[in-house]
């Protein structure tokens, strides 16, 4: 097997952030043994870290780190909004404005969130078992670098009254970006995309669901639906199953994939990659399968767990460690184009939650779980990383 050198920036952040990166890279520096692999681990502040040391959340020093590395992995930003100081400073100075930069500067557009139910959580699932059936396994593809998050935004007082503006911009090359990526996705799974929107009442949408059906046009295997979000929000929890491959812009993204992400047993479970463009890594001709690339023409990605930094549990070594070591795992698998390594880290978290092994936000009482701590849920993964046979 080819030896490689991978460099890696990563960021703790805030909360549990620094707890659970820890673990990610104790699976990626077991993985890099067994393979065979050299990995550099290069540091960057963000967040609060960031606020307490430069009084800013993102440098541009640290914009730069993270730039120049093949990719990115992040922990969790953020405080208790009621308590922490850094709550005090204007908005453009908050830790979620860092991540926020981050995102855009890195031209990470399509954040794909992959929610599906390892069998043996099936009593942490919320649902019925009749709902869950054969279970689920979908991927959510949320527009990251766009729409409401990135509006023009103020706060006024007119007439003597508070009055708040959010704008929700998006043009048609970044619908566009997006669409492509969701249907070359779709096309390495059942091939079947549902697009959400609210074409019912917004100009956005509906501009969205013009050009997604345009892009449809290069994808005629590919089954294209539209679902409008508020019933999307209600068929997740009536039956998950219908859903394969689901693109929808970055608000109702964020919404919908933490909806999603409890039906995986917790919102400690949940992954995810946000990736740019494969142009900025020289493909010629053009985008291919994101499966089909190989190191060359891998992906620039920032990866992350999709649950926050829970100050509330920081420090107490309970927080849920998996989210961030199966990101890792879809760092290896989109940045480095390391199939291998990355089922060998998502079969070793397999085969400890097929033990028992669980941390408390995923315990039910039923299951006859083992009350695990983060950082020997990472030393079980770690151990359990084998070359495929
Ligand atoms: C997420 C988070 C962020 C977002 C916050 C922390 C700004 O909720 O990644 O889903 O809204 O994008
Ligand atoms: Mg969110």
């Amino acid at each position: 097997m080819k030896s490689e050198k991978l460099q890696i920036a990563y960021i703790d952040g805030d909360g549990i952030g620094p707890e659970i990166i820890t673990e990610a890279r104790k699976v990626l520096t077991r993985m890099a043994d067994i393979f065979g692999h050299q990995i550099t681990f290069v540091p960057v502040l963000m967040g609060g870290a960031s606020i307490d040391i430069h009084g800013e959340p993102l440098t541009e020093e640290a914009i730069r780190i993270a730039r120049s590395a093949d990719a990115v992995l992040l922990g969790a930003i953020g405080g208790d909004a009621m308590t922490s100081p850094w709550y005090q400073l204007p908005p453009q100075l908050r830790p979620e404005a860092g991540l926020l930069r981050l995102r855009k500067e890195l031209g990470v557009f399509a954040n794909l969130r992959p929610v599906f139910l390892y069998n043996e959580l099936r009593k942490a699932c919320p649902l019925k078992e009749e709902i869950i059936g054969d279970g689920f396994d979908m991927i959510i593809v949320r527009e990251l670098t766009g729409g409401l998050y990135f509006g023009e935004r103020q706060t006024i007082i007119e007439n003597g009254v508070r009055k708040a503006v959010d704008t929700l911009v998006y043009d048609e090359n970044e619908i566009r970006r997006v669409a492509q990526r969701s249907f070359l996705i779709a096309m390495d799974r059942k091939k079947e995309l549902v697009s959400v929107d609210k074409a019912n009442v917004l100009d956005s949408s509906r501009l969205w669901r013009t050009v997604v059906n345009e892009v449809a046009v290069d994808y005629p295997e590919v089954k294209l639906t539209h679902m409008l979000v508020d019933n999307c929000a209600m068929q997740l929890v009536m039956n998950p199953g219908q859903f394969d491959v689901i693109l929808t812009e970055n608000m109702f993204g964020d919404i919908l994939s933490d909806e999603a992400s409890v039906l995986s047993g917790s919102i400690g479970m949940l992954p995810s990659a946000s990736l740019g463009s494969p142009a900025f890594a020289k493909t010629v001709s053009g985008e291919k399968s994101l499966h089909e690339t190989s190191r060359s023409n891998a992906v620039f990605g920032l990866y992350e767990p999709c649950h926050g930094s829970a100050p509330d549990i920081a420090g107490l070594d309970i927080a849920n460690p998996l989210a961030a070591i199966l990101s890792a795992a879809m760092m290896l698998r989109y940045s480095f184009a390391m199939e291998a390594e990355a089922t060998a880290i998502e079969t070793a978290v397999g085969s400890v939650l097929r033990d028992g092994y669980r941390t408390k936000d995923i315990i039910d009482t039923d299951s006859g779980g083992k009350v695990t701590a983060t950082g020997e849920m990472g030393s079980l993964v770690a151990a359990r990383i084998a070359l495929p046979q």
